[in-house]
């Protein structure tokens, strides 16, 4: 039965979404780009984080595909230039950890960007993980981008280099907006922004450091106007923030219409904490069960 209640629950979010929609430039007789429906839903984001990592190598195929099935609304992961000028699907700068590069080349903390696309590609990105993925290999951010994008949407994290050629590879792709980019590198999103200022972008947070080097104490690691302010300067549409947020903080973003995604949630009595204070989204390693959280919710 639909109650009056519901009706002015329905027309609020109707207005919230036109609001979002509006701060975003769309029209509303052209169809909305995947990215800018996400970032105008109502209900909380479910985003895999490197994929699913738990149960797969990181940021390679197999985890992204089964990110996708365990019904991520994004798909997380990251990217190096190679020493080509490739742009390559890693999380860390040295190949140590998620490959068998100190072994193949008997050489400890080889950096990415000193070999080429095909060297990187050589390598096994998956026996450290579990033996069932032997062979697995490091994908091109264009090769992660032709599996995530059917039937799902990339946040594509930038580690290292400029934006031009993310830029080029979205464009050649027509995947302005059909993906989100974030970095915590907030110099790269404003440069981004202004290269390319139709694509949603997220700042990560909290910095490193500050502007002037000083390192942030935890206090200045809580999500605040002040910090909210700088994002905005950006461009960024959304911010990016560890667990260290509150209510108060989430409402400060949505008055200044951002959004707040928050990262890295795997326990379901922290998502509910989240969830509580308003969140938009949350990036976990266990997209199932972070899924399972918001249907025992109802959301
Ligand atoms: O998406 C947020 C998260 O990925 C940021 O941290 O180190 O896992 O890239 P990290
Ligand atoms: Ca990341």
């Amino acid at each position: 039965m639909t109650t009056k209640t519901s009706w002015s629950r329905r027309w609020k979010t109707a207005l919230a979404i036109g609001l979002t929609l509006g701060t975003l430039n769309m029209n509303a007789s052209e169809p909305t780009p995947p990215a800018l429906k996400l970032v105008a839903s109502q209900r909380p984001l479910v985003i895999g984080h490197r994929g699913y990592c738990q149960i797969a190598p990181e940021n390679t195929l197999p985890s992204f595909k089964l990110a996708l099935t365990a019904g991520a609304d994004l798909v997380e992961l990251d990217y190096y230039h190679s020493r080509d000028g490739k742009l390559v699907v890693i999380h860390d700068g040295e190949l140590d950890r998620t490959t068998d590069a100190t072994n193949r080349w008997h050489q400890k903390k080889i950096r990415v960007e000193t070999k080429t696309a095909a060297e990187l590609q050589s390598l096994d990105a998956g026996s450290w993980f579990d033996p069932k993925y032997a062979g697995t290999r490091i994908p091109l951010l264009t090769e992660a981008l032709d599996a995530i994008q059917q039937g799902g949407v990339t946040l594509i994290e930038r580690k290292g280099g400029p934006p031009a050629d993310c830029i080029q590879i979205l464009r050649e792709k027509h995947l302005i907006n059909q993906v989100v980019v974030q970095s915590f590198d907030w110099e790269y999103i404003r440069a981004f922004h202004e290269q390319e200022p139709e694509q949603v972008l997220g700042a990560l947070g909290p910095p490193g450091r500050f502007p002037d080097g000083r390192k942030l104490s935890d206090d200045d690691k809580q999500l605040n106007a002040r910090w909210l302010d700088e994002v905005l300067k950006t461009g960024a549409k959304v911010v990016v923030w560890s667990d260290k947020v509150s209510r108060e903080a989430v409402q400060l973003a949505h008055q200044r219409g951002l959004r707040v995604w928050v990262y890295t949630i795997d326990a379901p009595s922290q998502a509910n904490k989240l969830l509580d204070m308003g969140v938009d989204g949350l990036i976990t390693n266990n997209t199932s069960l972070i899924r399972k959280t918001l249907a025992l919710r109802g959301q």
